[in-house]
């Protein structure tokens, strides 16, 4: 990791079981991370909260689909041909840099450049080789999705992918259906994403294998509105709009008004992203939005906004939003040949001029014979969007025959409609879930050089231990009481923690270390005596500590865990 904060947390992360480099048994692989016990429940714990949010509160729905894909998909959404990064290796060393990293100090937006305008750079800048200080070579393209076979040999070519969202554009039917064909449709699904960085060289930053928490909102191009808007049009918001470098603080409905967000449904889910990231424990002082450059943009994105924290790496990206208006839609419909179109009823029937595919009876009627009525009739129920390069294919007693030109044509009518076929557009905030972890961490980690302690002040939502329960000491029933307790609180989703050993000071130290919000201890107190029955609680951040009788702290840890103040005990 990059600094003194980093290295520290990265060595918690180890000691403590958050995070552990793969492979280290073989060396280690650049861009390859474990999560160990505590970084996998806290890892579970933000998927819980983003859950809460678009599930539960949303109302999305959830999905969760293959992590290999045929080529044919990454066809048609544009990865094969266009997602790629810019290399160049070392003319000495041979080894790979991403092109546009080596010039970041020079330019504000690198990774716009050409290849041939980072040749340049490089002679310009006297850029050399991070690893020997050799000459660079040429900067060419290279296509970050990992290749594989499915099956044996190269029968079919597969690709991990690269981003979750296309396994919910490719079932966008299914979902519309389960939706039943209305929108607006809210899907999530989270899982592995797979991309072969070229140097990756900022811990959990930039993984090859990392997970995902992605959000589709499929909307009518029409009505980019959404209805909890009005709630917090108001609220505002940090952004750095991409007409200058500026940061500026307005309300979200003021960021839609000048026209600087493009639409109040992107805003909204901008504005989510926010709330779901101080939820988790980001700062909000050290969080802002950052507007795409146009040019900057991904093949599919008409505009895009990325959350960004400052870290000890400098401003990262956690979470991209897009407007991926109707690119996948219909990328994929062009592709597959099939219609992903939603019927959009208007309230009225309505007199519209539209086009419609005509059969050519003159020229059926010779060629088909008594076949041709049939096949006029088909050809009629066919939308101008199933003709391709001039062709129709249409199925006759199950055959295909595809008929060109001479056969038909696309006429404007004027007709009462009932209503009209839209291609939805996609609305997408797309979460790293390594990076937001990694932030969290970053931001909740606080270190005390004087007394050498560390402590992580993690929402309790989010922390991997929600209680540490200690026997005073290992005897005279203290034991016994502290382990009925842990017994009683301990479940997959309140994690419990019992220790026993060392000093009850080391036993705090520990847990203020992996950000468990309370500890609970039995001590001689809590058998005999006036205070029989009862045990003490301290707070992680306050070191405040309550008694409460022993047999409510499954209820009080309820309590807390949903909100209520420690003081108000
Ligand atoms: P970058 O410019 O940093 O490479 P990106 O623009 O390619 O990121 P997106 O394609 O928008 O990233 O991916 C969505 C989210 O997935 C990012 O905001 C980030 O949190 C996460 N992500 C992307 N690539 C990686 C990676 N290699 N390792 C970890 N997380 C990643
Ligand atoms: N699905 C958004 C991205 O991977 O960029």
């Amino acid at each position: 990791m990059s600094n003194d904060s980093g290295g520290d947390l990265f060595s918690l992360c180890r000691r403590r079981g958050f995070v552990w480099p793969s492979f280290e048994l073989y060396g280690g692989v650049a861009g390859m991370y474990d999560y160990g016990p505590l970084g996998s429940n806290m890892r579970n714990n933000i998927v819980e909260v983003w859950r809460d949010i678009y599930r539960g509160r949303e109302g999305f729905i959830e999905i969760d689909s293959e992590t290999v894909n045929p080529r044919e998909v990454f066809k048609a959404s544009g990865h094969v041909d266009e997602f790629a990064d810019l290399v160049t290796y070392c003319k000495g060393c041979e080894a790979a840099s991403r092109a546009d990293h080596l010039v970041k100090e020079f330019f504000d937006n690198p990774d716009v450049l050409t290849p041939k305008e980072l040749d340049e750079a490089f002679v310009k800048f006297k850029v050399k080789c991070p690893e020997c200080g050799g000459d660079l070579g040429p900067v060419e393209e290279f296509n970050l999705m990992f290749k594989t076979a499915i099956g044996p040999g190269s029968s079919r070519v597969g690709y991990l992918r690269p981003e979750t969202a296309q396994g919910i554009f490719v079932n966008y039917l299914n979902l519309y259906r389960y939706n039943r064909e209305k929108l607006p449709l809210g899907v999530i699904q989270t899982g592995r994403g797979y991309r072969n960085e070229i140097a990756p060289r900022q811990g959990m930053i930039r993984m090859r294998e990392f997970n995902m928490m992605e959000v589709e909102l499929f909307v009518d191009p029409a009505d980019k509105g959404w209805i909890r808007f009005p709630e917090i049009e108001n609220d505002p918001i940090t952004l750095v709009p991409n007409t200058g470098t500026e940061t500026v603080t307005m309300t979200v409905g003021e960021a839609v008004e000048k026209g600087i967000i493009a639409n109040k449904v992107l805003a909204y889910f901008v504005y989510t992203t926010q709330q779901f990231l101080t939820r988790l424990g980001i700062d909000p002082k050290r969080l802002r939005f950052r507007q795409h450059l146009r040019d900057e943009m991904a093949h599919y994105a008409m505009d895009c906004w990325d959350a960004e924290v400052l870290l000890s790496y400098g401003w990262i990206e956690i979470t991209g939003i897009a407007d991926r208006g109707c690119w996948d839609l219909s990328r994929h419909a062009e592709f597959s040949g099939t219609d992903l179109t939603h019927f959009k009823k208007f309230d009225e029937p309505k007199e519209m001029e539209i086009d419609k595919v005509k059969a050519k009876h003159k020229a059926l009627g010779p060629k088909f014979k008594e076949k041709a009525k049939a096949i006029a009739e088909i050809m009629e129920t066919k939308l101008p969007s199933d003709v391709r390069d001039g062709k129709l294919a249409l199925d006759l007693e199950d055959n295909e025959i595809v008929l060109d030109g001479e056969f038909f044509e696309v006429v404007k009518v004027r007709e009462k409609v009932s209503g009209e076929r839209v291609v939805p557009h996609v609305i997408e905030p797309s979460h790293g879930l390594d990076r937001i972890f990694y932030s969290v961490l970053e931001h909740s980690f606080a270190y005390d050089k004087e007394n050498d302690y560390t402590v992580l002040r993690l929402a309790p939502e989010v922390a991997p231990i929600k209680a540490g329960i200690f026997p005073l000491m290992e005897k005279d029933g203290m034991d016994a009481l502290a382990m009925d307790i842990y017994k009683k609180v301990h479940s997959p989703s309140t994690e419990a923690y019992y220790d026993g050993s060392g000093t009850i000071g080391r036993r705090y130290a520990r847990m203020d270390e992996v950000g468990t919000p309370w500890c609970i201890t039995v001590d001689y107190e809590s058998l005999d005596g006036p205070l029989k029955g009862t045990v003490t609680i301290r707070d992680r951040d306050t070191a405040a500590q309550k008694r409460i009788p022993a047999d409510s702290v499954p209820d009080i840890l309820r309590l807390l865990l949903s909100g209520r103040q420690f003081d108000s005990l």
